[in-house]
């Protein structure tokens, strides 16, 4: 899907996709330094390049055997966001459950792209996955909006999910049933 006018394409992943995907990964640790309530859990110390590198081939692994739905932002050539979701434990008689993840880079958002790319991960899912679940803070509610809008369903929520500094973060978790 690409529009002319915004100049935003969205585009399944590619294997040349992971510098700027590495780009943005790091950018959010830029973000969590200026707002300690940034809404993505990240890990305590910025992953190195290298263990980038295998996160990326990994996800591409799953991509390629049907365990993954992965998909791109890309403005003027370069990529903002992402959202994709992945099998739980393949295999496993929790295989017909998707995990769902996304981020758009800063100076992007509020502008429709994670709509948009929640649209096309969700279309793609549908015949591979029966059930999409999610964790999102409970104070992100911009994320918390889009995914309602979507028709994902609050379930529950955990108590102090992410412990960041002295500070806790309850998690709600939500799911969108795709069967029908
Ligand atoms: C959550 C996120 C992916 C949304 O992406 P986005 O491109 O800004 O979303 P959109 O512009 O498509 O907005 C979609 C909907 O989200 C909601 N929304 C977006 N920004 C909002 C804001 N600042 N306040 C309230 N609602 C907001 C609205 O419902 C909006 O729909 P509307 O325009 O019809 O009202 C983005 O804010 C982000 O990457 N945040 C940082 C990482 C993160 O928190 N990821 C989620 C982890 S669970």
């Amino acid at each position: 899907m690409s529009s002319a006018r915004t100049g935003l394409l969205i585009r399944d992943l590619r294997p040349g996709d992971f510098q700027d995907l590495i780009d943005a990964y790091y950018s959010y640790y830029r973000e969590l330094a200026d707002n300690t309530a940034f809404g993505l859990a990240l890990y305590r110390t910025k992953p190195s390049y290298g263990s980038e590198l295998e996160w990326f081939s990994h996800l591409y692994r799953d991509l390629e055997a049907g365990n993954c739905v992965a998909k791109v932002a890309v403005v003027h050539g370069r990529i903002v966001g992402m959202c994709n979701v992945t099998r739980q434990r393949p295999g496993s008689e929790a295989d017909h459950i998707g995990e769902l993840g996304i981020a758009v880079r800063s100076g992007y958002r509020n502008r429709g792209i994670g709509s948009k790319l929640m649209a096309s991960a969700i279309s793609a899912c549908r015949g591979r996955f029966e059930t999409i679940q999610l964790s999102v803070f409970a104070v992100n509610y911009a994320a918390i909006r889009l995914y309602k809008s979507v028709g994902f369903v609050r379930w529950g929520t955990l108590p102090r999910a992410v412990r960041r500094g002295r500070r806790y973060f309850d998690q709600d978790l939500m799911f969108l049933d795709l069967r029908g």
